[in-house]
């Protein structure tokens, strides 16, 4: 995700400022931006690293604004990092999130305002010049614009002619630290842990001025106090947000990011979804076929979409590994759409994959998180996942972001295809919109999950298996846990133990069977039976409508329909995790790993 800082007090402001930046990097970012207030705003942003910025030295600031942008809204260029400002140049905004809504406001304000950027942030600047016109302090200001954005969103306000820093919170995180002579802002404690430990967290719809003495917060029409706290993190500790791993921490994060990839792109009551594509009804009716290709993990998310596009969307698809792809398309190669698959948007396999696929004529579309990656710039036509940035080696979040995100266009070809009504996609689109609340129960159920893993830890081998959309997630669920434990672990379609690998089922070789909805759950409980008969605990995450759960362990995942499975697939990631840091595994870098394979 993107980072804020901010500071107002008398010490060496910009300074303070560049080395919050340079805490907030380990975030990931592709672009970084200052804003400095000295009577006068000073504004320097560009793409690249923190380390070539130029922040300048201004003995008189005593109030600045910091951000690491992560691409969401425009390619990671200088005119659009952050801070943005508006027309004046005396107003200037740093924002974390998405705000849904930007485009009608960008319309509305055209021709009195003057744009320099693609994002979304760029409208608040511009709303809150408008409303200073008619209001003199700039906390009303921002209470008034914000009151206008629909989606998620952390933004840091700073102004001439006004004090201090106004920050607003709406589902993006905000803290507040505290000294006796300053007063600082970020989007994690990591940004100012060097500085203060005495913190003040934001919740959702406060509003908050800050001042180097003094911070007052309303929410609503209500002044409001929070907490004041002291963490004891240290600044490794407060990069992972206080855990112990990064994977867990994005594990956790799973909620946030499907909201992300979700936001300001589905209208239920239509049945609609709107992803910015170029792929007209004409071109969706006449397509012959999806290749899907992908590496890893991605590859077990093209398989998850390719049986939610065969079903919804009416179109035959193939999945690829993409160190094994071939072009074989049709006669008419532009008829044939690829969809690469890829979080990092470097990953040479696709890439030379892609590059076969279009060398051959065929169109191309990525479904990836990294904006301005080699992927995007190659294709015809992105969609992004905009699940933030990974830092785990072993992806997490942005499998259940790639998911989601390939659900949106599947209804989006669906419709084109009229493959199925808007009544139907109102269905996919409501059980998508439930997910991260799934996502949370499950997340919820923690203890649990690291129990059944002390239990287990001690397996010989694991086996992972679950039909139809549960097969993905086997394998997802047995890819996860082999790389970072280094145990053997395999995935398999419930109906192929019988073929081969019950040979290996013993009374040492848990197995972990995937029954929720959309997993042909009745038949994989034949394939239960069969190893429980050869003595092999089994751990069933199952739908909690499951009238009889008859296993050793069961996980319960709520009843979303769908979508089930990819909320299964998060207690196969912490069963992974427990497993790992049950052994000391050294779970965000395993062993011989890289995050990004650039090598094919
Ligand atoms: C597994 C994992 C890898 C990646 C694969 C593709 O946890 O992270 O299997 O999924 O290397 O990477 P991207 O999606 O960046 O193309």
């Amino acid at each position: 995700m993107c980072g804020i800082t901010g500071y107002i007090g008398d010490g060496d402001c910009s300074t303070i400022i560049a080395r919050s930046l340079k805490n907030l990097e380990y975030r990931g970012y592709d672009s970084a931006g200052v804003a400095l207030l000295d009577g006068t705003l000073e504004v320097h942003k560009q793409s690249g690293q923190i380390d070539d910025l130029t922040i300048p030295s201004m003995p008189n600031a005593t109030c600045g604004i910091g951000h690491t942008r992560w691409s969401t809204h425009g390619a990671p260029t200088d005119a659009n990092a952050h801070p943005h400002t508006d027309c004046s140049g005396d107003v200037a905004v740093v924002h974390n999130g998405i705000i849904d809504n930007y485009e009608a406001f960008k319309r509305e304000l055209g021709d009195d305002h003057e744009f320099t950027s693609e994002t979304d942030t760029e409208v608040i600047a511009h709303l809150i010049e408008d409303a200073l016109a008619d209001d003199a302090d700039l906390r009303d200001a921002v209470e008034d614009v914000v009151a206008m954005l629909e989606g998620s969103f952390a933004i840091a306000v700073t102004a001439v002619g006004h004090e201090g820093i106004v920050a607003a919170r709406q589902d993006s995180p905000l803290v507040i630290g505290h000294t006796d002579d300053a007063t600082f802002l970020g989007s994690d404690v990591t940004a100012f842990v060097e500085y203060t430990r005495r913190v003040t967290f934001l919740e959702d719809g406060d509003i908050a001025r800050l001042t180097e003495s003094d911070v007052t917060i309303t929410n609503g029409d209500t002044l409001v106090e929070r907490e004041r706290q002291t963490v004891d993190w240290d600044a490794d500790a407060a990069e992972k947000g206080g855990y112990e791993h990064y994977m867990r921490k994005e594990i956790h994060e799973q909620p946030h990011a499907v909201r992300q990839a979700l936001s300001g792109r589905v209208d239920e009551l239509a049945g609609a979804v709107d992803l910015d594509l170029s792929l007209s009804r004409e071109y969706c009716n006449s397509l012959d076929e999806i290749q899907i290709i992908a590496c890893g993990t991605s590859y077990y998310a093209g398989l998850y979409a390719a049986e939610l596009l065969e079903r919804h969307a009416d179109v035959r698809v193939s999945v690829h590994v993409a160190s094994e792809y071939e072009f074989r398309g049709n006669r008419d190669p532009w008829r044939t759409l690829v969809v690469a698959v890829t979080q990092s948007g470097e990953t040479a396999d696709t890439l030379r994959a892609l590059r076969k696929a279009a060398g051959a004529g065929a169109r191309t579309l990525a479904v990836t998180n990294t904006v301005g990656s080699t992927v995007a710039r190659e294709v015809d036509d992105t969609v992004y996942i905009r699940s933030g940035p990974e830092i785990g080696v072993a992806a997490t979040k942005t499998f259940a972001s790639q998911v989601t995100t390939l659900a949106l266009v599947t209804v989006y070809l669906g419709r084109q295809r009229n493959a199925i009504s808007s009544n139907e996609a109102s269905t996919i689109l409501r059980g998508l919109s439930a997910v991260p609340g799934a996502i949370q129960q499950v997340l919820d159920a923690e203890p649990a999950v690291r129990e059944t893993a002390e239990e287990y830890a001690d397996g010989d081998a694991f086996f992972f298996i679950g039909r139809r959309f549960g097969h993905p997630v086997a394998l997802e669920g047995a890819l996860k846990l082999k790389e970072i434990s280094y145990d053997h672990a395999e995935g398999f379609p419930g109906g192929e133990l019988k073929h081969g690998p019950l040979a290996l089922v013993t009374e040492q070789t848990p197995v972990v069977a995937v029954l929720t909805e959309g997993t042909n759950a009745d038949e994989t409980l034949h394939n239960v039976k069969e190893v429980e008969s050869r003595g092999a605990p089994v751990i069933g995450v199952t739908s909690e409508t499951d009238p009889n759960p008859v296993f050793d362990t069961a996980l319960e995942v709520p009843a979303i329909g769908l979508m089930e499975p990819v909320v299964a697939n998060v207690y196969l990631q912490l069963f992974a995790y427990h497993v790992a840091n049950q052994k000391g595994r050294s779970i965000d870098k395993p062993r011989n790993l890289a995050k990004s394979v650039t090598v094919e």
